[in-house]
This record gives C-alpha cells, structure tokens and sequence, in this order.
C-alpha cells in the first residue's frame, strides 16, 4: 500500500488508540458496527519491544491482512529503539508509524509520550529515526506541557519534521483530560500548518463525539483534515456511520455477542484475562428496560460461556 493517507476520503475520520481498548477484537467489532477510514493500535513501547520482545508489548500488534488501512502507534525515548520497532511494524504488515508524543501517564512521561514536548530535539530524532522504516510517519500530540501558550512553539516545531500527518489532542499534558478541548485554538492551528507546512494533513482530536458532530467541526474550521474520535465510542459503537440512527437493543446485543465471538477466536495471542472483557458491556447493555440489572450479571460471570448463557435468558 503505497502512502495511503493522501488516498484518504476528506474529511478522514479514525478511531483514536486506545491503550487496552483499541485492540485486534475491538476494531472488528467497530468494523462490524461502522468503521472509521483508518484504524491505530495501541501504543508500543519500542525499548521494551527491544529489550523483551513480544513479551513485552503482548498483543498490541496482532492485526489481520483485511485492516486497511491501519498504522501502529509506537512511543519511546530512544531513536534507536523506534527505528526497530518500526521496521518490525512494517514487517508485520502495517501502514504507517504514528509517534505518541502525548500520553500524560507518569510511567510513559518518564521516557517518551508527553516528556517529548520538553525535549524537541529528541521528538525530531525519533521522527528521522521511524521513518527509515520507509513507512510514512505520523505524530499525535498535545497542544503543550504545562502552559496553552506552549502551542505555537511547539506546533510550529513539528510542523517543521515533515511528518505526513499530525493529530492534535487540544489539550495540555497538565490538563490531562479534565477541561474541555480547545477547539477555538483550531483556526490558528490551520494558519500554522497553511504557513509552514501544508503538505501535512491535520487531524484534529478531543471530545468529538461522532461522524455528524466532527462534520460540524470540520465545516467550521475548513482546513482541517480528519477527525479523530476517542471515548465518543464508548457512548455509540455506531459513532462513525454515516447518518446516524437509533439501533435496536438486539443490534446493541448482537455486536456483544461479536465481541465476545473475537474474544475467543483471539485470546491466545491478545493475553488478555476474561475481566477485561467487562469495560466494553456497558457500551451495548444500556438504555433499554433492564439494562442495568442484565449488566450487573454481566459483571459478574467469569467466562464468555457464562456471558452468553446470561445473554440467553434475555427475553426478545
Ligand atoms: C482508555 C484510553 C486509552 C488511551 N490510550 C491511548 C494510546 O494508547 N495512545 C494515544 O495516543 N492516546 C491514547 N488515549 C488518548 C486518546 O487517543 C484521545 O487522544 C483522548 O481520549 C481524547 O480524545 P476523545 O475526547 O475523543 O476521547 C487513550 C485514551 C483512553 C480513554
């Protein structure tokens, strides 16, 4: 697949990594839903993959041939490290290489993710690095460390690397999560790219719930490229169809059933326990009558028999 971005519908929307979320059994439930035009893993750490191997990033990068297309997220503070992780990525049969530089957890911050903000000179290095793999590079980002003002300089910096495509999280890493995102910082954010760099597409990310609430943003700041949406999934698996409409709780509970089906088909190469399973129920087990009391058994089976023998009971 040659550099597929530019190939890319416009607007583009993706599904945001996400750590323990955005695995190989989640992203075929979505596909199965409604899928975005392009996929991420989870983030990897490229030490750890170079110190520990597969033990050490588990499932992160099992994918099938039929996502497409789909780029790995790597983060890491060591060019050296990024470059292997990458050319492994290609190897497996990835698109592209997307570069966290913006995961706020302490134990990320200690070597790459947000720590990157503060050390430009390293984030250019890794970039040169990942993209000797010969895949095309992306970044995702923050808007700063510590200070909104922080952007300009930064942004401007990345813009700067000649990346294919940069994402930005319209926060700061101290905001973390807790204020809502800046999206009145987006048209200054468009000047920036337009001026410097407007070969790289701008994906823009935070609090956008679905495909018509993103449409509005996009009209409203025309420049922008894609959309990335995170958590609004977690409120609609249909969040990127097209003109949305109410789905029947037999939908909601059939998609369930998927999960579980892939769950089990990928389980010896995910590693994950059963229990992880259980942040995804309340995704389809809501807002009908008897939801809460059909999630509360959910919650307390021990097994996907178990849960579909609870899903069998329900009276359709
Ligand atoms: C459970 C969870 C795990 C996440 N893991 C990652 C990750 O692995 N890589 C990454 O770049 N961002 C990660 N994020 C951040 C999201 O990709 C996204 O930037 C953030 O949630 C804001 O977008 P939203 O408001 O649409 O959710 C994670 C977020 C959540 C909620």
């Amino acid at each position: 697949m040659q550099n597929f971005w530019h190939d890319l519908p416009q607007p583009f929307f993706a599904l945001a990594p996400m750590e323990a979320v955005t695995d190989i059994v989640f992203r075929h439930t979505i596909q199965r839903a409604s899928p975005p035009d392009l996929w991420f893993s989870e983030f990897t750490n490229a030490t750890g993959w170079v110190h520990a191997g597969e033990k050490a990033i588990g499932g992160r990068l099992v994918k099938t041939d039929d996502e497409k297309p789909i780029i790995a997220q790597i983060w890491g503070g060591e060019p050296g490290d990024m470059e292997q992780l990458a050319l492994h990525c290609k190897e497996l049969g990835f698109h592209g290489i997307d570069i966290n530089m913006g995961c706020p957890v302490k134990s990320a911050v200690k070597s790459g993710g947000s720590a990157l903000i503060r050390k430009p000179e390293l984030a250019a290095s890794s970039i040169q690095s990942a993209k000797s793999a010969g895949l095309p590079v992306s970044v995702k980002t923050r808007l700063g460390y510590t200070h909104l003002s922080e952007w300009t300089g930064w942004l401007t910096h990345l813009f700067k690397q000649d990346i294919v495509n940069l994402t930005i999280h319209l926060r700061t890493k101290k905001e973390m999560s807790k204020v809502p995102a800046h999206h009145e910082l987006i048209p200054g954010i468009v000047r920036l790219r337009d001026e410097l760099s407007p070969q790289t597409l701008l994906t823009i990310n935070g609090d956008i719930m679905n495909r018509s609430h993103g449409m509005q943003i996009i009209e409203q700041n025309p420049g922008v490229n894609g959309i990335m949406i995170g958590r609004g999934i977690f409120t609609d698996p249909y969040a990127f169809e097209d003109r949305s409409h109410e789905h029947s709780r037999n939908e909601y509970i059939g998609l369930l059933r998927y999960q579980l089906d892939l769950y089990d088909q990928y389980s010896h190469l995910t590693k994950r326990p059963y229990e992880t399973l259980k942040r995804f129920y309340k995704i389809y087990i809501r807002e009908f009558e008897g939801a809460s009391e059909l999630r509360d058994r959910l919650m307390h089976t021990r097994s996907t028999d178990q849960a579909r023998e609870v899903l069998d009971q329900i009276v359709l």
